[in-house]
């Protein structure tokens, strides 16, 4: 296993659309062992392959209070989005120490292979609802600060702009 870079935004490379996975190979079990790896050492509760600059349909969740319950979605479909929304704060580990609301639907039901290239039907409510649309959003090659005001993305680019040079520079 192995940690693996996250993109962080404003990386051009964070907007590929990802394409379908034909089947599930071993090296998609290599990938979905690094990215939980990653995941799970950056304190995220989901990270898209997009994110880690593989551009595929695949991403893993973990939304459980004991980060005991990794969820692989591969090829996900949203088959119901619930009526309701709610707007609630997201953050990304592609767009660290930034957080802000964003309105999504508040229970979606979606179709998927799991890591053993099974269907199954997820149903998700509360923060794993928001993990796995803001995930799925990772796949169509959308961050979620795409959903905040033009004002607000440009500040956010500005300081991530910033914070990428400043690392650099303290790198030499
Ligand atoms: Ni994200």
């Amino acid at each position: 296993m192995a940690l693996l870079p996250i993109l962080c935004y404003p990386d051009p490379r964070l907007h590929k659309v990802a394409r379908p996975v034909a089947a599930v190979q071993p090296r998609h079990r290599t990938l979905i062992a690094d990215m939980l790896e990653t995941m799970y050492d950056a304190n995220g509760i989901g990270l898209a392959a997009t994110q880690v600059d593989v551009h595929e349909r695949l991403i893993v969740i973990d939304a459980s209070e004991a980060r005991d319950q990794p969820l692989v979605l591969i090829n996900p479909e949203i088959v119901w989005l619930s009526p309701e929304r709610q707007r609630q704060d997201e953050g990304c580990l592609s767009v660290p120490g930034i957080y802000d609301g964003v309105e999504r639907a508040v229970a979606v039901r979606v179709q998927a292979l799991d890591g053993d290239g099974r269907t199954r039907t997820i149903e998700a409510e509360g923060l794993l609802a928001v993990c796995v649309q803001h995930e799925m959003d990772h796949l169509l090659g959308k961050v979620f600060v795409e959903y905040l005001s033009p004002l607000k993305r440009n500040r956010i680019k500005t300081k991530m702009l910033k914070a990428a040079r400043d690392a650099r520079e303290s790198a030499h």
